[in-house]
This record gives C-alpha cells, structure tokens and sequence, in this order.
C-alpha cells in the first residue's frame, strides 16, 4: 500500500496488519527483531517499516476483509519495502541458480539461527529476480522452537539434497 515516511516521501511497502497475524503483537516484533538481524548480516531483505494505520484510512478501504483487519490494526504494524517488479518465486522444480547457492546457504543458517520454521519448499517465502534473492516472512520466528526443531530434523535430508543437487 501507499504509505508516507516520516520525512514525507512516499513509499510501496507490504503491510502486515497485526489483527492477521496468529500472535498479533508479538509476531510483529519477530518480524522485526528478524528484519533487523537480516539486515545487519547482509541478508536481502526488503527495508523493514514500523507502519501507523490510522482509523480514518482504515474506514474507507473498499476491501470489506482488508478493511476489518485494518480497524483491529489501528496503530503500529509491520510492513516491509515492496520488492520490484522483476521478483518472483523460484519454482519448486528449479534449482537455485549457481551464483546465489552461498547466500541461499547462508539463509538456510539464518532461519536456523531464528528458529523459523515457516520457509519451506512448498512456502518459501523468498523470492528471486535471478541475480538477487529477497526473503519475508518472518513472523514465526523464536515462538515455536520445538516444532521448528521437528520441522528441521524432518527436512534436513532433502534441505542438504538439494544444495549438492544444485552444485553438480
Ligand atoms: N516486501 C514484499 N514485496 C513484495 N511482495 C511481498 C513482500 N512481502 C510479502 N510479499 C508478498 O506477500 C505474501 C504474503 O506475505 P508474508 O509475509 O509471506 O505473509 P503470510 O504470513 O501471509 O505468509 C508473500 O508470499 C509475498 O508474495
Ligand atoms: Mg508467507
């Protein structure tokens, strides 16, 4: 959505009303905690926003679902840069190409990092343009450690398949 900056500029970003979300505040600060960290370690990650819905622009959203989450997000969300045009999922099938294999690497050590459990082959909430990957979502990150722990050993054969599959 169209969004202004502090400094009056305006701004495509991804917003992601809080009322969504299965633990509302708190996975907006795993969002954020997690952009942050990304950023700090040269992931590619879209700039994070902290974004203000206020309720005279939640009223007049045509959407009737968009507009009820906007009215029970009134105040601060999570929101990230909206990606360029050019970026998409990589399909299921496709190997990652060549040249972002280490930083795909260095993804999958991230999300291990931050226990996220919600990047997986059918949801990979990343997206490539070819020459550049972009990763979201990070909402589950640290809230279930032990399902992510599950998650990891149940797909650590075919995470590690696949990075040799695509350095043949
Ligand atoms: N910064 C962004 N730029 C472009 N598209 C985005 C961005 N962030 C999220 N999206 C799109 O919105 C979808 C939903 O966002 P996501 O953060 O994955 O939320 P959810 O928890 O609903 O899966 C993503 O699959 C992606 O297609
Ligand atoms: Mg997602």
């Amino acid at each position: 959505m169209g969004c202004i900056r502090e400094d009056g500029t305006d701004e495509e970003v991804v917003v992601k009303f809080r009322a969504g979300c299965d633990m509302k505040e708190r996975s907006l600060v795993a969002e954020a905690l997690a952009a942050l960290l990304a950023a700090d370690l040269d992931l590619p990650i879209p700039e994070p926003f902290i974004v203000r819905i206020d309720p005279a622009f939640a009223a007049i959203i045509p959407d009737a679902d968009a507009r009820v989450k906007a009215e029970a997000s009134i105040g601060w969300n999570f929101g990230s840069k909206r990606l360029p045009s050019g970026f998409s999922t990589i399909p299921k099938d496709q190997p990652v190409p060549s040249r972002l294999i280490d930083e795909a690497a260095e993804i999958l050590a991230f999300d291990t990092f931050i226990a996220n459990s919600d990047r997986t082959v059918d949801n990979p909430n990343c997206q490539s343009n070819g020459k550049q990957l972009a990763i979201f979502d990070h909402e589950l990150a640290t809230q279930n450690t032990i399902e992510y722990i599950k998650h990891l050993v149940m797909n650590i054969d075919s995470a590690i398949s696949n990075l040799v599959e695509a350095l043949k």
